[in-house]
Order: C-alpha cells, then sequence, then structure tokens
C-alpha cells in the first residue's frame, strides 16, 4: 500500500485561489501602513503582490518559482529596524485572521517569515534602536524659569 502524501499548508489553505487575496491584501495594507508604508514608495505594487505571492506560497510549501530577487539583497539598503520588523508581522496576522486563515497555517507561515529576520534586518526580536553608549537619552536641562521661588 502506498502511503497518501500529506498535504502542504499551501493546499490545505485551498491553493492560489485561496492564498492570492491574502498576499494582496497584505501588501496593500503594507502599503498604507503609517509605520512602515514610506519604505515602498518607490516600489510597484503589483510587482510586490506577485512576488510576495510567490515567496508565501514558497514558504508555505507549493512547488511553483519564486521570480524575486534574494530577500537580503531587496532588503539590505532599507536599514530596517526591529519594530518595523515586528509591525510588518502585525499586519501579516491581522490580515490572516481578517481572512480567516487557519491558525495552524497562520503560525507556520508567521514562524517561517520570522526565521527569515537575520536577512531582513540586524536588530534581533523586540528591540528599538540601540542606545548611545552612555548617559540618559535626553539630558535633563532645568528651565530659567521653573516657577520655583529662588
Ligand atoms: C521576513 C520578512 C520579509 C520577507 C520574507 C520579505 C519579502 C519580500 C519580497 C519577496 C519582496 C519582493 C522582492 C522583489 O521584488 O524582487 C520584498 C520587497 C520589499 N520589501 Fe520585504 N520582506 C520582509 C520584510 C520586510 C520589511 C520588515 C520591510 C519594511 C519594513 C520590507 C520592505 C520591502 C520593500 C520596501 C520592498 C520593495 C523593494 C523594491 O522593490 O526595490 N520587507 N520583500
Amino acid at each position: 500500500m502506498t502511503a497518501v502524501p500529506e498535504k502542504t499548508l499551501f493546499e490545505q489553505m485551498g491553493g492560489a485561489s485561496a492564498l492570492r487575496p491574502v498576499t494582496d491584501d497584505f501588501v496593500t495594507r503594507c502599503l498604507a501602513d503609517t509605520m512602515i508604508g514610506f519604505f515602498f514608495r518607490d516600489a510597484d505594487p503589483e510587482t510586490l503582490k506577485l512576488m510576495e505571492y510567490q515567496f508565501s506560497a514558497r514558504g508555505l510549501g507549493a512547488e511553483i518559482a519564486y521570480a524575486g530577487r534574494p530577500v537580503a539583497s531587496v532588503h539590505a539598503r532599507f536599514k530596517i529596524n526591529g519594530g518595523q520588523f515586528a509591525r510588518r508581522m502585525q499586519i501579516l496576522r491581522e490580515t490572516c485572521d481578517d481572512h480567516g486563515v487557519a491558525p495552524h497555517i497562520r503560525d507556520a507561515w508567521l514562524a517561517h517569515q520570522d526565521s527569515l529576520r537575520q536577512l531582513v534586518t540586524p536588530q534581533p526580536a523586540g528591540e528599538c534602536m540601540p542606545r548611545r553608549a552612555s548617559g540618559p537619552l535626553v539630558e535633563h536641562v532645568p528651565a530659567a524659569d521653573d516657577g520655583k521661588a529662588p
């Protein structure tokens, strides 16, 4: 008896016709986002949607070609920080939930994206910009007249 191959997450989700609306909406949300939207001002939305779809489909186990550039070289020039990476993850999570993506597929998708963090940002999870070597971020300078009696 031959074993029936397990369905990929891509197949479980419903294939291209189920995934494409999610990746399209995800890209649309990223482009419109207050925090990270500015990164995409020179990008072509339709190309980006297609590349995100292909890349995500492969991440979910589909045997389709990814025609985009390597992730590390695409993102190197942007100097993306940990908070911006986290924001994109949050947008992906919300998009999945709004489209009713099954939790186990959503979580595997997010885990796959997170495994690529080092290709996109040098900052580890949950970190903001590094502080300067020493001293407070803002020096406290007393006001000339702070209302108190001399
Ligand atoms: C693991 C996380 C990420 C993955 C897997 C990913 C994936 C991709 C892919 C597949 C492309 C298309 C590449 C191409 O057109 O050849 C792309 C482009 C782009 N990504 Fe990401 N990305 C990630 C994180 C981020 C983050 C956090 C930001 C910004 C906050 C970002 C900003 C951009 C921009 C601006 C482009 C367009 C670049 C261009 O057209 O020159 N990406 N990304």
